[in-house]
Parts: C-alpha cells; structure tokens; sequence
C-alpha cells in the first residue's frame, strides 16, 4: 500500500566527494541532504532503530508523555505526517502503536526518503513519501489531523517559520508533536562526553593486540568527511521555554512542553559514540542488551527522581506539542443538532 511521489524523488547520493563536503560548508541545506544521504542505508542500525514492539513502545512513549490524556483516548487520528523522517522510525511506529490509520513521510534527503517508504512497505503500512523541506511544506492547507517529527526541528534555519507551515497544514484542531530535540544545557554535556569517548577509543584501537577492533583507513575517511559535515546540520538547541513561545507566535494553541534523560543521555551518548568507532556487529548482543537495559534503567531514574530536583532545561530531550486554533468549534450541543 506504501507508495512514493516517483516523479519528484531526486537519486540518492550516498557517497559525497571532498569538493561538495567544502560546497556545503557555506549550504546549510546541501549540507543536510550529503550527510543524511550518506547515512541513510546505514541509520536503522546505527541508532539501533527497529520497528518492532521496542521502538513502537518508545514512540508511543514520547508521544504518550506530551499529549493530553483525553486525545490518547480518542486515537487514532486519521491522516498524519512526518517532517524530517528519516528512516520512518517516528511515524512508522506511531501508526503501529494506533496513534495514525495513514502517513505520509517526508525528508530533505532523497536517501531517507527512500528507506523511509521501503520500511513502511515492509511493514504493509498506509504510507506514500515525498521529499519535501521543512520550511515550505508542500502540502495544501488543512490536510493532517496530526503533524509529528522526532529529532528534526534543530536541523531547520528558521524554526518558527517551519512551525508556521505545520500550523497551515494541519486542520483545524489538529495537533503537532515534536519530540527529540537537543536542550542548550543538554547538548553541552553530551558533546563533551561523545568528543572524549571518540578521542579515547581512537587512540585504545592503535595498541597492539586490537587491530581486529579498527575500521578500515578508508571508512575512516568516509567518516570524517561525514563528521565534517555532522557540525554543519545540527542548527540550534533549544530552551524549553523558547521553544514554547517560537510554537504559540507561529500560531499555535494549547502548547507545552517536557523534557527527559539526564543520566540516561550521560551514558547514552557515550555508548552511541563507541559503537561507531568499532566494526559494526562487532560488540555483539550481550553488549546491545547492557546499552539498553543501562539506558532504560536510568531513564526511570531520570523520570522519577531526577525529574523532581533538576530544572527542565537540564534534561537533554525537549519535545514540544501544540494545536491550530479551531475557529468554530462546534460545541457538544451543535454536533447534537446537526
Ligand atoms: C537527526 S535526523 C532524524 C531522523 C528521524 N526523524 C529519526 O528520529 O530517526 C534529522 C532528519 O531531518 C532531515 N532534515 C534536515 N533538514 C530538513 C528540512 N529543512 N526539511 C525536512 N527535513 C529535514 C534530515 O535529512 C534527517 O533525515
């Protein structure tokens, strides 16, 4: 049933030269389209993205923590959307979880674009993808009942303008969720925390007796020109209290936001960063379970204790959720009547 705007798919491009890495240091834009091209075919098993009942869990996770109680009860909506979808990790199991009966998925990068409708093909999902930019969206206005992104929004120039364009085409009523993006507090210390684990396992892999732990010279390659390339998307990070008045002066209604993982990201980020120093399939499934199980463990820690001692902008995600004003709400005595 999934099926893709054919006609308006540009070719993937996987493999960016050195003279286009330079081209996009001054196109923020190209720049977005190399690096997630380059990383497309890669990036279910990169951020050990599935679509099984771990990851529909964890979308309706984050979905479940922003939304209102009264909507969850009301799912599913009926057509919704991904901005910057990626593989589909987001909307894909969004629908399978019963949050959305159809999607589309859409992305800058034809790469992503790409894998995204071939997962939801796989998935036998009501899905159809398209490459589409953030910040001209296009789509009519009043289209979704839902508008979802995981991960996307500090990778676009202009936010508010982009939060704009979810407003337009999404129905009346209708609502949007974000989840995903890196607080300013948050991203600091992440950052530290992968450059030190990068640097230190680099240097671990030249000793003797752990040849079979390098990559290659040239995936090495391929991977600094694409690193060069990971400073030049990640635009923004955010303070949950901006991020709230960027969404209500883009015309949104009923706003809010919460914030997660302090501990959980304080070895999150480590962990990601050390198994993609190393071969893939290298650390096996005993480590896959302790990454996992860690992380899950001081997620609940981070939820139940930490979230009552340490201000929001502290956490490292911040998601955000909002709804386009209904200017005639029909009231429970009008639906009676008509
Ligand atoms: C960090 S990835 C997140 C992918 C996916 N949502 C996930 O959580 O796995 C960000 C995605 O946003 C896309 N992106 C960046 N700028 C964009 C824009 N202006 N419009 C639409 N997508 C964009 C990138 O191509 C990339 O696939």
């Amino acid at each position: 049933m999934t099926s893709t705007h054919e006609g308006e798919i540009p070719v993937p491009n996987p493999h960016a030269t050195a003279e286009q890495v330079e081209a996009a240091r001054h196109d923020t834009k190209l720049a977005q389209v190399l690096y997630h091209d380059w990383e497309a075919e890669s990036y279910d098993d990169k951020w050990s993205i599935s679509y099984d009942q771990r990851c529909i869990d964890y979308a309706r996770g984050r979905f479940d923590a922003i939304v209102p109680d009264d909507v969850q009860r009301e799912l599913p909506y009926d057509r919704a959307l991904e901005l910057g979808c990626g593989t589909g990790f987001f909307l894909l199991n969004l629908i399978q979880a019963g949050v959305a009966r159809r999607g589309s998925v859409t992305d800058l990068s034809p790469g992503m674009v790409k894998v995204a409708t071939r997962n939801g093909t796989s998935l036998g999902l009501d899905v159809d993808g398209r490459v589409a930019d953030a910040e001209g969206i296009p789509y009519d206005d009043n289209t979704f009942d839902l508008v979802v992104g995981h991960a996307v929004l500090h990778h676009i120039p202009d936010v508010e303008l982009s939060l704009r364009e979810v407003v337009r085409v999404l129905k009346p009523g209708g609502r949007f969720v974000f989840a995903g993006e890196p607080t300013t507090v948050g991203n600091a210390y992440a950052r530290r925390l992968a450059d030190l684990t990068w640097k230190t396992t680099v240097r671990a892999m030249k000793l003797p007796g752990l040849s079979s732990w390098r990559r290659s010279q040239e995936e090495l390659d391929e991977n600094s020109r694409a690193a060069a390339l990971e400073w030049i998307v990640d635009l923004h990070t955010f303070d949950p209290v901006d991020l709230e008045k960027m969404a209500t002066s883009a015309g949104a209604v009923e706003v809010e936001t919460a914030s997660e993982e302090f501990t959980a990201a304080m070895l999150g980020w480590p962990v990601r960063t050390f198994e993609s120093t190393v071969p893939p399939g290298k650390l096996g499934w005993g480590w896959a379970k302790f990454a996992f199980g860690g992380w899950t463990t001081l997620s609940w820690v981070d939820a139940n204790v930490w979230r009552h001692v340490v201000p929001k902008g502290w956490f490292y995600n911040v998601m955000v959720t909002g709804v386009k004003p209904d200017p005639s709400p029909l009231t429970s005595f009008d639906r009676a009547g008509s």
